[in-house]
């Protein structure tokens, strides 16, 4: 006997009618990783697929991803020189001030959205300013450098900023910031709960951001804390995010599920670079079905909650999708 169950999965045309969750393009935002020079495309060893461009590359890349139906992209900068506070972050020649005009210039109906931390800045590595006594990351002051990081990439262009950064208070600053600069009809997606995670090692190979001593368990979550993951949400909604986030997002998917039900904002999932090159690696050793893992890892995400997938994935899920 089939059962009310069965009786539903037996006709493709019928499974497709009562699919509950969807993937579509317009979900994904697509990383790039942007360094200084010209024609510099530079594959990393542990994300396959993913490269280092200089803005020329990233210019044709913006083409690529356009036609695939990609109009969302998140910057994230290599500069030339790194200093203790991350200047070229925050002056309007910087990498990625220079980026995202060249960017919008060239593609005006891209959205460009941009990562807003120290840490690929910097010569220690860390989220912002340095705290001498107590070693680890001044907040208020690092509040500061971000109100001036977001004014310049607004000013440059960009057309939502991303703060990656965990600063307490630091949506608030943000918000004050560009509104006061004139940039009030900026949105603002809050990396609100993001933890401290090993699954950020190989981003930090392309991004050339790894600390140069300690880690960053003094502003990123413990991975073990649910309530204060939903409570780090609840907090940037208040001050004014509009969009939370949820990083990383696979071994993270109750916690989406969580801020879902406990916050009305939209929520994007960032699926980082350690799960990518984990499906990377398995499809080379010949032990997953790339494609069907990948796309199966997605719908999940949906699924638990997410409204936007953030993710390296983005350009392969889109071309399965437009086939
Ligand atoms: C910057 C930042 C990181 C990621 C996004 N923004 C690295 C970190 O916090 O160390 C990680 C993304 C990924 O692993 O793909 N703060
Ligand atoms: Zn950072």
């Amino acid at each position: 006997m089939f059962t009310r169950f069965r009786r539903k999965r037996l006709n493709p045309v019928l499974r497709d009618l009562l699919q509950e969750t969807h993937l579509r393009v317009d979900d994904f935002i697509y990383p790039l990783f942007i360094k200084s020079g010209e024609g510099i495309k530079k594959e990393v060893d542990s994300m396959p697929g993913v490269f280092q461009m200089s803005i020329d590359e990233a210019l044709k890349e913006c083409t690529v991803l356009k036609n695939l139906g990609i109009f969302s992209i998140i910057l994230f900068g290599i500069p030339d020189t790194k200093d203790s506070v991350g200047s070229d972050a925050m002056c309007d020649h910087g990498i990625i001030a220079s980026s995202i005009r060249a960017i919008k210039e060239e593609h005006p109906d891209m959205f460009v959205v941009t990562d807003l931390c120290f840490c690929e800045y910097t010569d220690h590595g860390h989220c912002g300013v340095l705290d001498p006594i107590l070693e680890t990351v001044d907040n208020d002051i690092t509040l500061t450098n971000l109100q001036k990081q977001a004014v310049v990439h607004a000013k440059a262009g960009a057309d939502m900023i991303a703060p990656s950064g965990m600063m307490d208070g630091m949506i608030t600053a943000i918000r004050e910031g560009l509104d006061g600069g004139g940039f009030s009809h900026i949105p603002i997606m809050s990396y609100s709960t993001k933890f401290s995670s090993a699954y950020y090692g190989p981003f930090r190979d392309v991004a050339e951001s790894s600390p140069s001593f300690g880690d960053r368990r003094s502003y990123q979550m413990n991975p073990a804390n649910r309530k204060e993951a939903i409570l780090e949400s609840i907090a940037d909604e208040k001050e004014g995010a509009d969009i939370l986030m949820v990083k990383p997002a696979l071994a993270y998917l109750d916690i989406v599920r969580d801020i879902k039900e406990n916050c009305s904002l939209p929520l994007a999932v960032y699926n980082v670079s350690g799960e990518y090159s984990m499906l990377k690696m398995a499809a080379k050793a010949g032990v997953i079905d790339y494609e069907k893992v990948m796309m199966e890892t997605m719908i999940g995400f949906k699924r638990a909650g997410a409204d936007i997938i953030i993710s390296y994935h983005a350009k392969e899920v889109a071309a399965l999708l437009n086939s």
